[in-house]
């Protein structure tokens, strides 16, 4: 989490500062900052909240100074104030910072003695004070590298020096960090989204080395201060996708791009000709894998859960599924014939770096299921099946879930295939239905009214429940997850079948319950279920599939009905309810929609 931004050239940088600033609003955003170098001082502004405030605070387009660091922060030592936010300065050394320092108590106890004064309760002052001390006997990057040992944690940092009037200093340890290259002028940012807007030549930062980056040169060094050569790649330019268009949020418009995004996972993935799926280049041979592994977090999770559904459908491979966080500190039996599988929208979140990087470690088969082709765990990984939907911008994942089961199950069908575990005949209609999924998403996005209206119940409620069987299952979670992100409404997913082990004691008079009943081979026993809530005076919101045949119960208080298709892909159809329940909620309640509170779109602090 948090953006850093930083740019020397040979005009005014504050205003490029505060756009990039604003791009990069969707990493933090609970105060923002920017120190500038000019006339030999420091000029640092910061302020709580949005970049907008410390527009409306400070004249910031008018700061002066050819050179600057900014930053957007997600609070994780000491609360979001102006205090607080970065830059952190001492008199000579500003810095801004991503990450988290774990060893900064004792750092500070060791300043404080050497007389150190600190102003905030960041962890991220000690860096500032420690390169100020090693500056006093050590030349620049000597200075820089000691201080860089002294730090246990993740960091992505970038520092200016009163005294060094025409440089930055990145470092890169486990938060990504990339320099971009434009005309008289070069940059540093957290993540190539903040330097598209001014280069399309990036350079990613290795973990361990920092830069020198200065207006028209950019030298790099390892962890032991030698110098190293980066290469310079080319980004692809897809900048329209930033731009909300006639959308109110980006998450409006990201639920509506959801037949465009499978359309693209289509035509990526399967041969229209040769009626096959390509899945091209991948390095293992399949008698190899016994075993497959995903992990994700938080949506990316769901996607998990739901890909185990497929995977044990269409093949007879032993799957298992780990929430990042979990997996990455537990004792893991590492077995040589298991494919582990990482989905990641940003391909940043730390814990499902850190679980890739432990697999790489132990020399695993490692695979992630990604959307931003340049970030760390698909650079990382052994090989990548990208999901092509285009950035995401809105904190809550939607198009990026279904990009991501598509691929999944996509990549199950083609493994079932060639195992022979799915037949010729059923593979080729699986595939033909596949390829009326985008439109059966269009139709099914239609489903707005009926949603508006109903979503005002959930808005009064104390809290709300979402149940579903089977391939169901992940998507009331998924739908859960949404609701409660952008409303702020508490709500429980859960198996529809684990109600009378306890959840059930929860069902009040009025309270809303989703009830995912699909007419599959589940629904005779999910309705069962839904009768058990209904008598316990839920009021269910019951959400199938449209069929000849008619639902078989009473008393329900609302029913969507998405499009028919086969059983493996009314997951998808089933999810879009649920974004816009979950949008309409939070509009209603005149929720910030794309920025929900205390959350971050990219989690790269574990
Ligand atoms: O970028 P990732 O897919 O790795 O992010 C994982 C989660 O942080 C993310 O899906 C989060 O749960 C979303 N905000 C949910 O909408």
């Amino acid at each position: 989490m948090c953006g850093i931004i930083g740019i020397s050239s040979n005009k005014p940088v504050s205003a490029n500062i505060v756009n990039s600033l604003k791009k990069l609003e969707y990493r933090g955003y609970d105060s923002a900052g920017i120190a500038t170098l000019s006339n030999g001082k420091i000029n640092e502004v910061k302020s709580e909240g949005r970049v907008d405030n410390l527009e409306n605070n400070y004249d910031i387009k008018h700061l002066e100074g050819n050179i600057g660091i900014g930053h957007v922060r997600w609070a994780t030592h000491g609360i979001p104030n102006s205090v607080n936010a970065h830059p952190h300065s001492s008199h000579n050394v500003s810095v801004v910072h991503n990450g988290i320092i774990e060893n900064s108590t004792i750092l500070k106890k060791h300043l404080i003695n050497k007389g150190y004064k600190f102003k905030s309760q960041t962890d991220t002052e000690v860096i500032v004070h420690l390169i100020t001390d090693y500056l006093k006997t050590s030349e620049l990057v000597e200075a820089i590298t000691k201080t860089l040992k002294q730090l246990h944690g993740s960091f992505a940092l970038g520092i200016v020096f009163k005294d060094m009037p025409d440089l930055i200093v990145g470092a890169r340890r486990g938060s990504p960090l990339a320099v971009g290259y434009g005309p008289n002028e070069n940059y540093l940012g957290s993540d190539s989204y903040a330097l598209k807007s001014m280069t399309n030549k990036i350079t990613y930062l290795d973990d361990g080395e920092f830069c020198i980056l200065k207006k028209d040169q950019v030298l790099f060094f390892n962890d032991e201060g030698k110098k190293v050569n980066k290469k310079i790649l080319q980004l692809s330019s897809d900048e329209s996708s930033y731009d909300k268009g006639d959308f109110k949020h980006f998450m409006a418009k990201e639920i509506e791009e959801q037949s465009i995004t499978i359309k693209t996972g289509i035509k990526e993935y399967i041969d229209n000709f040769n009626k096959e799926i390509n899945i091209f280049n991948f390095p293992w041979k399949l008698e190899d894998i016994k075993s497959i592994t995903l992990i994700g977090c938080g949506t990316a999770y769901h996607s998990c859960m739901m890909a185990k559904y497929w995977f044990e459908e269409l093949t007879s491979l032993d799957v298992s599924i780990d929430i990042a966080s979990e997996f990455r500190y537990r004792k893991n039996r590492f077995k040589k014939d298991t494919l582990y599988i990482f989905v990641s929208q940003s391909g940043e979140t730390a814990d499902t770096y850190a679980a890739l990087d432990l697999c790489n470690k132990n020399n695993m088969k490692t695979c992630s299921v990604v959307n931003v082709i340049e970030s760390s765990i698909a650079r990382d990984s052994n090989f990548v099946l990208p999901i092509h939907c285009g950035p995401e911008i809105g904190v809550a994942s939607t198009k990026a879930f279904l990009g991501q089961i598509l691929i999944l199950y996509i990549f199950a069908l083609k493994i079932g295939s060639l195992r022979n575990e799915v037949q010729n005949k059923l593979y080729q209609e699986k595939i033909k239905d596949l390829k009326t999924l985008p439109s059966l998403i269009e139709k099914t996005l239609l489903l707005d009214n009926d949603i508006q209206a109903i979503s005002s119940t959930f808005n009064e409620a104390k809290g709300s429940m979402f149940l579903g069987r089977g391939y169901s299952y992940p998507i009331a979670l998924e739908g859960a997850l949404k609701l409660k992100e952008l409303s702020y409404i508490h709500a429980e997913g859960y198996p529809a079948g684990e109600m009378k082990h306890g959840p059930l004691a929860l069902i009040e008079e009025g309270m809303p319950v989703v009830v995912l009943a699909p007419k599959d081979s589940y629904y005779k026993k999910t309705i069962s279920n839904m009768q058990e809530v209904i008598a316990r005076g839920a009021k269910v919101l019951l959400i199938t599939n449209k069929t000849n045949d008619d639902v078989i119960s009473e008393n329900i208080w609302e029913t969507i009905e998405v499009e028919n298709t086969n059983n493996d892909l009314l997951p998808f159809l089933l999810t879009i309810p649920l974004q816009k329940l979950a949008y309409y909620s939070a509009l209603k309640k005149g929720y910030d929609i794309d920025k929900p509170r205390n959350l971050a779109k990219s989690v790269t602090v574990e």
